[in-house]
Parts: structure tokens; C-alpha cells; sequence
């Protein structure tokens, strides 16, 4: 509850604060995205969701898992939204199952799962949007995570574009320098240059676009639910003020004939 309080109690801030960028791009800093989903009564961005889906699905999907997705669940409303044509579509094309009934493998359906990762190393992208925070200021106290959200979205961004270049090898593994990740170096090579995908929709397709647009879809996939859960605080929230009212008024009422008799 508390939780849900200070989100609306920030709201007005968050309105001004929200379109804010933060400068710099130095070791370890993570640069605040005005995300359509940020704030009180932020909502997902279908297309931008659909597009993000695409850069998942053409380029990260070949060593990240989404395992606790259900394929299903792109028809949401809410989410990228596809009608049950272009789910079943989408499952049937892109994606092999292990069907125990069958003893074969099949083409996923609405009802499967997206798939494991495919490299052991990457590690599966199904919560990886809330695993991450971004914001830790000021000083470490994490003060900014309510003004600016957890971060995690920042952070998959900051990723894809944290890149300087250099390389190192160790123990048999190239490393890239990243300026996102922690400790500097990371395992993944850059997965994204720019014009990688083309959108249908005809949007950039920039290095930055593409990074946001599947950041977006990350989020999305780890929280499903959070339009929903954002209504619910705040359907509270305004519960609670009329029954805060209701009790200052009968309180006043109630001791009205004895104020003033002594
Ligand atoms: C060629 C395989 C490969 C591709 C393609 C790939 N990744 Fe990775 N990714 C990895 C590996 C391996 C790691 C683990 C790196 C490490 O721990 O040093 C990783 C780690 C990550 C992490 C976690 C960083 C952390 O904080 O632990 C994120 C986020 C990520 N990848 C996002 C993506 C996204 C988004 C895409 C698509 C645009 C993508 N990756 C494409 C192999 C890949």
C-alpha cells in the first residue's frame, strides 16, 4: 500500500520530472527514457511492442529464452494486441516444440511457451526487465526509482547501446567492453548496430529505436499486468480520500454540540 501511495503522491512530480533526460553516459550510468508505460497512468505502446517483438524474435531469440511467456498472451489487449490469426501465425512460424504425445517435434501453438534459451550462457529475458534496476541515486539510497521507475527497461537500453568496441580475451571467451554492464566487460557480443530489422510500420530502425523498442517489449513480458495493477493503486488511493472525508465530516459533527461549553 505504501507503495501504491507514493506512486500517486508523485504523480504531479513525476509530470515534470518524467520528460527530464539525464546527460552524461559515464561508466555505469543509466539515462532516464520516457517510456509510455512510465508514470501513474502510463500504458504499453502496441506498436511499439509488436516492433520490439520483432527485434526479439529476429535477433535475440537466438540465444535468449522467454520461457515463462505464453505465446498466447501476444493477442492481449493491453500487450502487442495480434488477433488469434497472427498468434497462431507467429507461434507456427517461428517456433519448434517437443510434443510428448506426438514423440516428435511440432510448430508451437497459442499454447505453448516461447522457447529456453538456446545458448546456455544467455541468460532467459522473462523477468529480465524487473531483475535489473537502473536507478540507484542519489548516494545509493534509490530515491530515484520512484520518480523515475525501477530502471530496468534503462538498463536492457544502456546495454544494447553501452558499447565502446574493445575487446578482450580470457580463458578461452571474448569479452566487450560495456559501459552498462557491471565490472565493464560482457560476454554478449553486440547484438545490435542499427538497421538490423526492418518495421513494417516504417519506424527508425537506429540503433536506439531498435534498443528501446525491445526493452519495451521486455517490460512488457515481465510485467504483463501493470496497467492493470496501476488502476487497481489507484482506484484505492481514491477510496481511501473519500473515506478520509467522510470520517473528517462525521467527526465534526459528532463533537459540534460540545465545542465552545466550558
Ligand atoms: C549470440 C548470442 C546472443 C544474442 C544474439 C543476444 N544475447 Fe544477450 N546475452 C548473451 C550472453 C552470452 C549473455 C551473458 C553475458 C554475461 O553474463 O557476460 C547475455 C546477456 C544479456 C543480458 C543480461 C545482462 C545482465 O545484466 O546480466 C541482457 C539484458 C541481454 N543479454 C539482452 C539481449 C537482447 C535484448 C538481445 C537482442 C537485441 C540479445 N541480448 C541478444 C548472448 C546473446
Amino acid at each position: 500500500m505504501l507503495k501504491k501511495l507514493s506512486i500517486a503522491a508523485i504523480a504531479a512530480l513525476s509530470l515534470s520530472a518524467g520528460g527530464a533526460m539525464a546527460a552524461g553516459g559515464s561508466s555505469g550510468h543509466i539515462e532516464n527514457i520516457k517510456f509510455s508505460f512510465d508514470g501513474p497512468f502510463g500504458t504499453f505502446d502496441q506498436n511499439q511492442l509488436q516492433r520490439g517483438l520483432q527485434v526479439y524474435t529476429e535477433v535475440c531469440s537466438a540465444c535468449h529464452g522467454l520461457r515463462y511467456v505464453p505465446l498466447r498472451t501476444l493477442g492481449d489487449e493491453g500487450g502487442p494486441h495480434f488477433s488469434d490469426k497472427e498468434v497462431r501465425a507467429y507461434a507456427a512460424q517461428n517456433f519448434t516444440v517437443y510434443d510428448e504425445e506426438l514423440e516428435d517435434d511440432r510448430e508451437a501453438k497459442p499454447t505453448d511457451f516461447f522457447p529456453m534459451s538456446g545458448d546456455p550462457n544467455a541468460p532467459d529475458l522473462s523477468l529480465m526487465a524487473k531483475a535489473r534496476a537502473g536507478f540507484h541515486g542519489p548516494a545509493g539510497t534509490g530515491i530515484n526509482q520512484l520518480f523515475k521507475g525501477m530502471g530496468g527497461p534503462e538498463y536492457i537500453v544502456a546495454i544494447l547501446a553501452g558499447y565502446t568496441g574493445e575487446e578482450k580475451e580470457e580463458a578461452g571467451t571474448t569479452f566487450y567492453e560495456n559501459t552498462a554492464f557491471p565490472g565493464g566487460w560482457i560476454a554478449m557480443a553486440p547484438p545490435l548496430y542499427g538497421e538490423d530489422v526492418e518495421f513494417a510500420d516504417g519506424h527508425s530502425n537506429d540503433l536506439h529505436h531498435e534498443a528501446e523498442d525491445v526493452a519495451a517489449f521486455l517490460m512488457w513480458a515481465a510485467e504483463p499486468k501493470m496497467m492493470a495493477r496501476k488502476q487497481a493503486g489507484f482506484t484505492g488511493v481514491i477510496l481511501l480520500l473519500i473515506l478520509t472525508t467522510l470520517l473528517y465530516l462525521t467527526n465534526k459533527k459528532i463533537w459540534a454540540p460540545h465545542k465552545g461549553k466550558h
